[in-house]
């Protein structure tokens, strides 16, 4: 890589540092380049430097976007980590039995897998509409395929059979390699975009936030600022669910471990 690429390389880990809180290390290098080479191409820049200034220019939003997108690392899955459903149609039914609307923040939904996964459950679980789902990401592309839920065939491995009869539509003709979640449980998902380093616009509470895979991005002061603005949104006696890779202690104060990757908001 010329000097000239590697000074804009940099500048590119700045701007995504500055746009999504999360700062690539320089070992990374290589990997922006390579995530970035096919919009060089497409908008027909002679090098990542001219790229750059392009991209930078006033008014460029939606260029500046689609590099957020593709820097961004989304990979997910539908019933990743399976014992958080199990506790999803715990609370479903707990919910249930005492009346209260259960509600769910799905807080980097990435391309919709997991809030739809949620979904499954609560409405099996809960029989009735006793459930709400809000789910965002930083990034747009993601959020668009999250809301058309339409997925590879493949992805649909981890469904249990039950769930892909009931809630899923398997594709023809030129759909045949994919599935769509049915209308009836996507009206029921509401995706919006929340950047976790920003505030987080709204003043609802909710008793159950998905926060997975998403901190191991951030360093660990970042980590205690998304923990302590995500958690003035759960209730009290609310549960935050990270991965199972991920850890808070030490990081935030007033919540309890109650199983792996589960806390509990302490009074
Ligand atoms: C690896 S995916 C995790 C998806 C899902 N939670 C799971 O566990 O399968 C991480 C997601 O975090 C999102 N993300 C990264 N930085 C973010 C930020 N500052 N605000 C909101 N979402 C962010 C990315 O766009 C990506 O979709």
């Amino acid at each position: 890589m010329s000097a000239s690429d590697e000074s804009a390389i940099e500048g590119f880990m700045r701007f995504f540092e500055a746009e999504s809180g999360i700062s690539l290390s320089r070992n990374k290098q290589y990997l922006v380049a390579q995530r970035l080479e096919s919009r060089l191409r497409a908008t027909k820049k002679k090098n990542y430097a001219d790229y750059l200034a392009w991209v930078q220019l006033a008014g460029n939003e939606p260029e500046k976007r689609l590099v957020v997108d593709l820097l961004t690392t989304n990979e997910t899955s539908f019933f990743r980590e399976v014992d958080h459903f199990k506790l999803m149609a715990k609370l479903a039914k707990e919910y249930r039995d005492a009346g209260k609307v259960l509600r769910i923040w799905s807080a980097a939904c990435s391309s919709g897998e997991e809030p739809y996964s949620i979904a499954m459950v609560l409405d099996q679980y809960s029989g009735n509409n006793f459930w709400e789902i809000d789910a965002s990401d930083l990034s747009e592309s993601m959020l668009d395929i999250a809301r058309q839920g339409l997925y590879p065939l493949r992805a649909s491995d981890r469904v249990p059979q039950r769930y892909l009869k009931q809630y899923c539509l398997r594709g023809r003709g030129a759909y045949q390699d994919q599935f769509m979640i049915k209308e009836s449980l996507r009206k029921r998902v509401y995706f919006c975009n929340r950047n976790l380093m920003s505030d987080v616009d709204c003043d609802k509470i909710y008793d159950a936030i998905f926060l997975r895979n998403v901190l191991i991005y951030f360093d660990a002061n970042k980590k205690k600022r998304i923990l302590q603005k995500v958690i003035e949104r759960l209730a009290i006696g609310g549960r935050l669910i990270i991965g199972h890779a991920e850890s808070v202690l030490g990081l935030i104060d007033g919540l309890e471990q109650v199983q792996p990757s589960v806390y509990i908001k302490a009074k």
